[in-house]
């Protein structure tokens, strides 16, 4: 089902450039399909194409920009079983999951055409003293500019998506460079895009090598940087962005409180979840169980049983729940933190063996927190378990990180969630549920070493337009 080549796309057109990026099928590691390679000098023509479209893009009503969005959603659901099976072998997503993302994908696109047409702006009455009393004051939001979005392999068309689509909906030309193990997905995403009424130069999709990439972060002509990845990459970027604003949305080691009086039943399959579905490999996933010990043995227990019966395999499978990891270069790293834990004290209670890229659903405990699979972010199936006896000390294990973007609270007790949510270092707090529980429009992203900013399409907006004031005085 994939083409046997992509083209990348340059100023809203097809480049056959090149099939010089193989795509591998993440399962069987065979060749799937190849991808032309933009290089720095299609980048610079990208940037110089971006900057020309701004007027055009600035120029565009919202209602136009909304019937470009709801194209896209069209073609989407048509292109539905398409899309699932590219995220499928490209990134070795369960099938389930990337059905999953798909919808997702639909989602965003809907509530960025949505927000198309509600972009606001605000009157300020501006007699605050006897100075300014013949004055009023209004602002606008207006188009940043040219955009610069680079995302990531775990999530390859939504997390795209977040930036495409509040581009659009805002305004701006973007180019984007798409994950180099996963960038068919986005280069379908540009396939519908082409057959838009978007200005020419609106949009560029390029894969290119990262050695060739400074432009998307150096150029001036780009008014934004987003970049969705890991925490090294982003905050390395940020250090070479010059004037442009940066959002950064990066990784974590997400914890989740479960309190007691908790309801293991639902409890324990959510959390099997948020912890392993599409190994492990999302930002939010769950990496810490922190549980009272009233319920510390059960939890173990009940947890360690299923996650033992956890169907791995091909992602193709409908029954398969555990695919491969993006590389085996990274389930040997986490395999590798796996070891040195056990080495130092920690067991393994499920899990914990390493085929090429498949890694097992693994659950640990006695970890110490310095251990990597405690302090770093595993972006794996790995999750490990402790227990606490007094809430608030629960809440100084979930802030003792580096990382800040969720966290998942399972408590009756209201008092707790409400001071959870006021002492917790992190982006958002999940009450009731797991740090991985995400829908597209809320606000999105982290403290710390997480990041900067916020994604989920009106925020993402809010950074993709700044405020344009106009002053006027009475004269008559
Ligand atoms: C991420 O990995 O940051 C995205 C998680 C999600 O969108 O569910």
């Amino acid at each position: 089902m994939l083409k046997s080549s992509y083209p990348f796309y340059l100023a809203n057109e097809a480049v056959h450039a090149n099939t010089d990026l193989s795509v591998h099928n993440k399962y069987s590691n065979e060749v799937a399909t190849k991808v032309a390679m933009a290089s720095v000098a299609d980048i610079d023509k990208a940037i110089a194409a971006a900057d020309e479209a701004k007027d055009a893009m600035k120029a565009l009503p919202a209602y136009q920009r909304q019937a470009i969005l709801q194209h896209c959603i069209m073609r989407f659901k048509e292109r539905f079983e398409e899309l699932a099976y590219a995220l499928c072998i490209e990134a070795g997503k369960p099938i389930k999951d990337s059905r999953g993302e798909v919808t997702r994908l639909i989602d965003t696109f809907q509530i960025a055409a949505e927000e198309a047409t509600r972009i606001y702006g605000e009157v300020m009455p501006m007699d605050i003293s006897a100075r300014a009393a013949d004055y009023q004051g209004m602002w606008k939001r207006v188009p940043i500019g040219p955009c610069s979005f680079i995302s990531p392999f775990n999530f390859p068309l939504n997390l795209a998506a977040h930036k495409i689509a509040p581009a659009i909906a805002a305004g701006c030309p973007f180019v984007l460079k798409p994950a180099s193990l996963t960038p068919v997905s986005a280069l379908i995403v540009g396939e519908i895009l082409a057959e838009t009424d978007l200005p020419k130069g609106a949009f560029s999709i390029l894969p290119c090598h990262r050695q060739g990439a400074d432009l998307f972060t150096t150029d001036e002509r780009l008014k934004l940087l987003s970049f969705t990845g890991s925490p090294d990459v982003g905050w390395a970027l940020k250090a070479k962005a010059g004037k442009k604003p940066v959002v950064l949305e990066l990784g974590g080691n997400a914890a989740c409180i479960v309190d007691e009086g908790t309801d293991l039943d639902d409890a324990v399959q959510r959390i099997v979840f948020g912890a392993y579905y599409q190994s492990g490999q999302s930002c939010i996933s769950v990496q810490r169980i922190i549980a009272h010990e009233s319920l510390y043995d059960d939890l173990k227990q009940r947890l360690t049983s299923v996650v033992k019966e956890l169907v791995s395999g091909d992602p193709l499978d409908e029954n398969t729940f555990i695919g491969p990891m993006i590389s085996e270069k990274e389930a040997q790293r986490l395999h590798a933190w796996i070891e040195e834990a056990v080495v130092g004290g920690a067991s393994v209670l499920a899990g914990g063996q390493r085929n090429g890229a498949m890694l097992e659903a693994t659950l640990m405990e006695n970890v110490e927190p310095d251990m990597s699979v405690s302090c770093q972010e595993v972006f794996g199936p790995v999750a490990i378990l402790s227990s606490f006896r007094d809430f608030d000390t629960a809440l100084a294990e979930v802030n003792n990180s580096v990382f800040g973007l969720q966290a998942g609270i399972f408590t009756k007790d209201i008092y707790k969630a409400y001071k959870a949510w006021d002492v917790l270092d992190v982006g958002g707090v999940v009450i009731g549920d797991v740090p991985s529980w995400r829908v597209d429009h809320m606000p999105y992203g982290g403290v710390k070493d997480s990041g900067l900013g916020r994604e989920g399409v009106r925020f993402a907006i809010e950074d993709m337009t700044e405020m344009k004031l106009m002053v006027l005085r009475s004269i008559s």
